[in-house]
């Protein structure tokens, strides 16, 4: 079965074409970095602009690299939500004109699902139940997976989202945008014990997060750097920063595994790709017995293979949508 996957809720259109879920036929990703990049993050309306700009083009690329015509294609499965409603509307309007004119199904698919998902894809003997940590710039979850499709959320941040927390930090130290990746590359030449910066259990009982206070700790420390006269050494920041961060990450989703008694632990999301956090949860998770597993960067950020493979197995779930669809930016998992 050939699903065509089309993904726009944020800042990258992308369409891909993936055969039984699994097996990537084409991978197509235009990112929208340096448009947003002078603004220090993404502005919605230009974000939507481009998205119909570009689209067109996206999913033909997609056909033409998968060796594949409209009518090859089985089903299309679009995300509609959670997102920024003015990008998911290109994608959840594209993908519906498409189903109505081929006369082919139309699913629709969970952003934070898919983020999940493209660990079936990065791993083919993958098989559910496992713990997830879906940690990106908009969301960072604990979730255990269930089954193909249905998934409990075992954690969640209370504030900021993990990615978000590093694109902050990335701002104050005046590294430029996206800050995750510069932060993670800064940090290897730092030292993450310089600094102790705050590592934040809600409540014992918790497995959330909160990463408002330690923004908060290293723009307090650099106020008083700043005000005392000192030099700012920004390698131990970042590191220290990313330590704490991912100290968190780690401890909270190792608790989760074994709660659920779970011996894999997955990550996803744009954050998974961070170099410290991989070899954190690979070393402290080893220590219980615990397997971490990992998409590729590419399968880490945005991009509409994890689409497609969610909405393969919503299909094999009898979860399709029909032309009511509408794109929900704040939709619940
Ligand atoms: O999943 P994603 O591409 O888009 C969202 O759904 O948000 O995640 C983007 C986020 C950004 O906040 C970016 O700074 C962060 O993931 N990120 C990283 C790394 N690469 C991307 N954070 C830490 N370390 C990285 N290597
Ligand atoms: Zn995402």
């Amino acid at each position: 079965m050939l699903i065509l996957g089309i993904e726009s809720s944020c800042d990258e259109t992308a369409a891909a074409v993936v055969k039984d879920g699994r097996e990537v036929l084409s991978n197509v990703i235009n990112t929208q970095i340096a448009l947003h990049k002078k603004f220090g993050g993404v502005v919605p309306e230009v974000a939507s602009r481009r998205h119909i700009e570009t689209i067109d083009a996206v999913i033909d690329e997609a056909l033409e690299q998968a060796n594949a015509t409209f009518d090859d294609i089985d089903a299309i499965a679009v995300t509609y939500g959670p997102g920024l409603v003015g990008a998911l509307l290109v994608g959840v309007s594209t993908a519906k004109a498409l189903a109505f004119a081929l006369n082919k199904p139309l699913i629709a698919v969970h952003h934070i699902k898919g983020h999940i998902m493209a660990n079936f894809v990065a791993h083919k003997d993958l098989q559910p139940p496992f713990v997830c940590l879906v940690a990106s710039g908009g969301h960072s979850h604990i979730v255990y997976a269930h089954d193909y499709t249905h998934f409990e959320i075992l954690g969640r941040t209370r504030d900021d989202a993990a990615g978000e927390a590093f694109d902050k930090i990335a701002r104050v130290l005046g590294l430029g945008y996206p800050g995750g990746p510069l932060i993670d590359k800064l940090a290897k030449e730092g030292n993450p014990e310089a600094v102790a910066f705050p590592r934040v259990r809600m409540d014992k009982d918790s497995l959330d997060f909160s990463f408002s206070g330690v923004k908060t700790a290293v723009i307090n420390y650099l106020h008083k750097l700043e005000q005392n006269g000192e030099v700012c050494n920004k390698a131990d920041i970042a590191a220290s920063f990313q330590d704490a961060v991912t100290d968190v990450l780690c401890e909270h989703t190792i608790e989760a595994a074994i709660k659920k008694n779970s011996k894999i632990i997955a990550l996803a999301g744009g954050v998974a790709s961070n170099s410290a956090l991989r070899a954190k949860m690979t070393e402290e998770a080893g220590k219980k017995g615990i397997k971490v597993i990992y998409p590729e960067p590419i399968l880490c950020t945005d991009n509409a293979v994890m689409i497609a493979c969610a909405g393969y197995y919503e299909y094999l779930n009898g979860n399709t949508a029909d032309m009511t669809l509408n794109a929900i930016p704040s939709l619940k998992l």
